[in-house]
């Protein structure tokens, strides 16, 4: 049986790997400490699991908008506002199965073969593929390595030409955990406008902010970029609902709406609504529960960041945003696949391979698990990289 070319060049999520070879271990009963997780370790909180059972008691269990309900994209909008300070209508918003579905359904309706779209590397592991899904192809941008991954313009400017219909820009970024500063973001923009690119602004760690600092959405900047951006986010990260399965996009161009809007209706049709009722109530009150989840994340960062760069051989930026950090060893002399494989087996520590990311010299190492688990499993890895030292000479 001959399978589509378009899946062929696929590659199953490396990340999902990593998570799924630990849980393994962990079901087999091994000692494993993992710094895979791509979500919070927090539970939802408890009044947006009474707005799902309530759903269901009032019989919210039929087919709703394909789009999702109105009330919830109000809220999405009401969201947008407060902390984008952007204005969007409800009939701007399409919600999907997770911000993975809204990007799924950009690409498919945005692109197609002989197109690129570029992607500023470290990036997060599934836009490439889903690039690839839509027969474009991926440009892959480095940003600054040396500078905490800074924009690299020169870089960017290069790598646009007549084929170039996207960038996609990811801030509060998975894997760095790096906010774009208003003047990265307007210099984004400004290449953008000259070359009537769509920008696709995954902003679904906005709220994870630690230290004082601010996020800018793209969209903010001003009416004529705003017009070529696409906002994508969700309820996952911030509310702790990643298995509710809630992301949305924005936009004003109302042809990528109808588009989108089409496209979805025909493949899977609304979110499931009881979902939708409890991402409603996660955007319209305000609960202590995130304010003690990001200070704890904050917490933990702070110890992370402190305790890798006190390894021989380790450094890391700290991280303003998101709950990663992305850590350099390439002093080690081991790549990140290696380090990663042999870290699991020896030390029974997940993390993810930075070749994920685009860059074979680093790991990512989530701080989205207890902080007992975070002292013991960096331990763990003190001990792991001083044996690779030993080993080596
Ligand atoms: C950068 C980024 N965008 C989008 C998503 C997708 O989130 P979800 O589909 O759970 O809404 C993730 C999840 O890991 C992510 O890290």
């Amino acid at each position: 049986m001959k399978l589509a070319d378009r899946i062929k060049e696929v590659k199953p999520s490396a990340t999902l790997a990593v998570t799924a070879k630990a849980k393994q271990m962990k079901q087999e009963g091994v000692d494993v400490i993992s710094f895979g997780a791509g979500e919070p370790d927090f539970d939802t909180p408890d009044y947006i699991k009474e707005a799902a059972k309530t759903a269901i008691d009032k019989g919210k269990t039929k087919y709703t908008q394909d789009i999702g309900t109105i009330e919830l994209r109000k809220a999405i909008c009401a969201d947008i506002q407060k902390y984008n300070n952007v204005s969007y209508k409800p009939e701007e918003v399409i919600v999907s199965n997770g911000a993975k579905q809204s990007l799924y359904n950009i690409f498919q309706v945005l692109c197609q073969k002989g197109d690129e779209v570029i992607i500023l590397s470290p990036f997060w592991v599934s836009y490439v593929e889903m690039v690839r899904m839509s027969e474009a192809k991926p440009v892959i941008v480095n940003l600054n390595e040396k500078d905490g991954f800074s924009l690299d313009i020169k870089a960017l400017k290069k790598a646009v030409n007549k084929r170039t219909k996207a960038i996609i820009v990811n801030s509060p970024s998975n894997p760095t955990g790096r906010i774009f500063s208003s003047d990265e973001l307007k210099q984004i923009a400004k290449i953008s406008l000259k070359n009537n690119l769509i920008v696709i602004s995954d902003e679904i760690y906005k709220r994870l902010i630690y230290g004082g600092k601010k996020h800018v959405s793209m969209a903010s900047l001003g009416e004529d970029i705003k017009k070529q951006t696409i906002i994508v986010d969700g309820v996952s990260k911030t509310y702790s609902m990643t298995g509710w399965r809630i992301g949305y996009l924005a936009s004003n161009n109302p042809d990528i709406v109808a588009a989108a809007k089409n496209m979805q209706s025909h493949a899977t049709s609304n979110p499931c609504s009881i979902s939708q009722e409890a991402a409603e109530k996660a955007l319209s009150v305000e609960d202590k529960s995130f304010g003690i989840m990001a200070q704890e994340f904050e917490k933990r960062r702070d110890y992370m960041v402190s305790a890798i760069n006190k390894i021989d051989s380790l450094h890391c930026v700290k991280p303003d945003g998101a709950f990663y950090v992305f850590c350099n060893i390439s002093e080690t002399g081991l790549d990140s696949l290696a380090f990663a494989k042999r870290l699991l087996e020896d030390e029974r520590v997940a993390v993810i391979p930075g070749e994920a990311f685009g860059w074979k010299d680093y790991i990512r190492l989530s701080f989205a698990t207890g902080m007992k688990d975070i002292e013991k499993g960096l331990d763990r890895m003190k001990n792991f990289v001083r044996f690779i030292r030993v080993e080596s000479h």
